[in-house]
């Protein structure tokens, strides 16, 4: 099979950071279809002799072994092109589809790797230039759109253009090996089916949370903020991970209906509840691994007086036969103490205690994405009892973890979230990508908290860089008994 892919943004930050690296480790590892080309697009004059050098010395600067050898980047660098196009003119359009028309792949893939305000002239322009044929693919980075609005004329422009089965909305956390892995425990075995609802769940808890800070991105992330840079597509998509029923296939549509169900039973917010239950925060200066690090409103690119949220903790529910009244807590921040992404199901404590068990002790279920990728089970026995024990010990229970890391089990050359996801393009698989009607149910959710705030005269509230966000995180879960995974 032949491929052209096509890599808008082709000089980007995305583009050398996570695509091409993950093109390299597909095409190091024989994944990547041997006929292929990709063709990087953007307004710089480039020959692919120099776009091609400025892709090695990128290259050059990755550490570990993920850094290719000389010979290895030479035979990588054959497939790479570059085409110079300002998205906005015709003729450049027309450049493209002569370039493509050297060799008519099997599939062409249009990533667009820009800015999301190019998405719609970029996918009007290229139907008007007969570059949206039925062997197209477009893939759509996130964000799409700042609110429901804007998403929706996005989508709907792309679709002017493209069929929804042409159409790859990336959320790189389903390509995660993790994420597959959660849905492979939930319906690859029947042990835990029984126990996933409300009976024996009494919380679940999903956090995000990154050490970094904004780095060079302060300008676009203030006009973000973590609640459309997380919580809209990757927290949600989690909780739909966790939440969804079973499918009745493991087809695209399938599991994405089942998705939709779930976004769309999300308790809707009220003014009551958008004060109790959803704490937003902005790191300041602080210490991290020992090191003094600045506060977000101090950032390059970021006003002084910045209200954008750098952390987001919520609290909401699943209103359906399987979850109702099931609090889900999900905690996204920049600047914290731990760079850990996990999801956390806490059951319900034994209806009767005959055993003297640690303070607040239930079963727990953790599925860590991050950074190790790995399932743990929280469990209590009686590992105390031991010869010379104290009186008092006898029947005192011990918590224990039933703990498999993938890595150790599968080994290291795990395939990454974005290889993952460039394979399943090239091979149109849409299983892992998001459907129009499911960011839609997204946005529409998150809308009122937007709202909410722009309306507030209260900001964020502050937290210091390296600590676990605003104490009113905690103070949120701990009014229902319950604590976050670090913190119990
Ligand atoms: C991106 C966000 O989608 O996800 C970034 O834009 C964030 O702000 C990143 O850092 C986190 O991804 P990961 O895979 O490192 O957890």
């Amino acid at each position: 099979m032949s491929f052209d892919l096509v890599l808008f943004g082709g000089t980007g930050d995305l583009a050398w950071r996570k695509l091409l690296p993950a093109l390299f480790q597909a095409f190091r590892h024989g994944s990547l279809p041997e006929e292929g080309r990709i063709i990087g697009v953007a307004r710089d004059d480039l020959s692919d002799a120099a776009y091609r050098e400025l892709i090695a010395s990128r290259f050059a600067a990755v550490e570990g072994d993920k850094r290719p050898n000389a010979e290895e980047f030479e035979r990588f660098a054959a497939l790479l092109h570059y085409q110079r196009m300002d998205l906005s003119r015709p003729a450049d359009y027309a450049a493209l589809g002569a370039r493509l028309a050297e060799r008519q792949a099997d599939t062409v893939v249009m990533y667009l790797a820009t800015a999301p305000g190019l998405f719609t002239t970029a996918c009007e322009q290229l139907g008007a230039a007969g570059l949206a044929t039925p062997h197209t693919r477009v893939v759509l980075e996130k964000p799409l759109g700042h609110d429901l609005a804007s998403n929706r004329a996005i989508n709907a422009a792309v679709r002017r253009v493209f069929d929804e089965e042409q159409i790859f909305r990336i959320d790189h956390y389903l390509g995660k090996p993790s994420v597959q892995n959660l849905l492979a425990l939930r319906f690859g075995n029947a042990l835990f089916e029984p126990l996933w609802r409300r009976e024996t769940v009494a919380s679940i808890e999903i956090t995000m949370a990154e050490k970094l800070g904004v780095e060079k991105r302060g300008a676009f992330y203030d006009g973000t903020g973590a609640l459309r840079d997380m919580v809209q597509n990757h927290a949600l998509q989690l909780l739909c991970a966790i939440g969804m029923e079973p499918p009745i296939n493991a087809h695209a549509d399938a599991i994405r209906d089942e998705k939709l169900k779930v976004l769309r039973s999300l308790v809707p917010w009220t003014p009551a509840t958008l004060s109790r239950d959803v704490v937003r925060g902005q790191y300041t200066a602080g210490s991290l691994g020992g090191e003094r690090v600045r506060g977000y409103a101090e950032e390059d690119g970021v006003p002084a007086d910045s209200r954008t949220e750098t952390f987001v903790a919520l609290r909401t529910e699943i209103a359906n036969w399987r979850w109702a009244g099931v609090p889900f807590y999900v905690r996204t921040g920049k600047r914290l103490a731990s760079h850990e992404a996990h999801i956390a199901i806490n059951f319900r404590p034994t209806p009767h205690a005959i055993y003297r068990t640690p303070l607040g002790s239930a079963n727990r279920l953790v599925i860590h994405l991050q950074p190790r990728d790995g399932v743990a089970l929280h469990l209590f026995a009686a590992g105390q009892e031991k010869r010379g024990m104290r009186i008092s010990e006898v029947q005192a229970l011990a918590p224990v973890h039933l703990d498999l890391d993938f890595e150790q089990r599968f080994g290291t050359e795990r395939v990454g979230a974005y290889e993952r996801l460039l394979l399943d393009v090239i091979a149109g698989r849409l299983n892992l990508f998001v459907r129009a009607d499911e960011q839609e149910a997204a946005w529409r959710w998150v809308e009122p908290i937007m709202q909410s705030w722009r309306d507030s005269e209260d900001g964020p509230r502050p937290y210091a860089a390296g600590s676990w966000g605003p104490s009113a995180a905690s103070a949120m879960v701990a009014r229902e008994g319950h604590s976050w995974m670090e913190e119990s």
